[in-house]
């Protein structure tokens, strides 16, 4: 049993009845509720904007873990910030303005974060850190849930815990695509301790076990 945060990703969750969804997920014990944001530009898919965060922030208390996979996410920080939520991710490929997107985060009084895609060196968020609260790793190419977990990321992990513990800071770093029961214990092994997870949640019978037995996996 370990220290690790669960963050389902409401993009797997049925949309017509999100309010049920997510009460569904609080009841599980999930501890962050991660909101996936697409704008059909940066990622081949479409979700949702502020005005979700906003509604979704009216039916819980749970954190909420807001991914921007948008280009400029800069014109759109403040907009969710508003809307409620309590990390805002943005992608270091979607902007030429990162350092002061991420300032601008904090200084909305929003934990701020850098990702990673999957195709992006590990290095390339080493100027982030400085003024990220968590960082994110893409263990999928992002756009859609259900994907399989990309081998590749689990050396990539390694390579931005070490980054992270070099720069001595303290920061949450976080995973996100295609985990599961089973490979659980290599993430967290490799430095993980904010763990999304889209499929394995919603679709499980029971997704308090599902929540319960990641844990005491990782
Ligand atoms: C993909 C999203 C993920 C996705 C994960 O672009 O960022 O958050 O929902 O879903 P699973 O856990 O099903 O891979
Ligand atoms: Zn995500």
């Amino acid at each position: 049993m370990s220290n690790i945060k669960i963050a389902p990703s409401i993009l797997s969750a049925d949309f017509g009845k999100m309010a049920e969804e997510v009460r569904r997920m609080e009841v599980a014990g999930a501890d962050l509720l991660h909101c996936d944001v697409m704008d059909g530009v940066f990622v081949p898919n479409i979700t949702f904007g502020p005005k979700m965060i906003a509604d979704i922030r009216k039916v819980t208390k749970l954190p909420l873990d807001v991914h921007l996979m948008i280009v400029e996410p800069e014109k759109y920080v403040e907009a969710f910030a508003k809307a409620g939520a309590n990390y805002i991710t943005i992608h270091v490929e979607a902007t030429k303005k990162l350092v002061p997107t991420l300032k601008a985060i904090r200084a909305l009084g929003v934990k701020s974060g850098a990702v990673i895609s999957p195709d992006t060196p590990v290095g390339e968020i080493e100027p982030a850190l400085e003024y990220s609260d968590m960082v994110l790793l893409m263990s999928v190419y992002p756009g859609f849930g259900g994907q399989k977990f990309l081998d590749k990321s689990l050396a990539r992990l390694e390579e931005l815990t070490a980054l992270v513990k070099k720069s001595k800071r303290k920061i949450d770093i976080e995973i996100d695509g295609g985990i599961t029961l089973d490979n659980i214990a290599e993430i967290k092994k490799a430095g993980a301790n904010v763990i999304v997870a889209g499929n394995t949640i919603f679709g499980a019978n029971n997704p308090k076990e599902t929540i319960t037995a990641l844990r005491s996996r990782a």
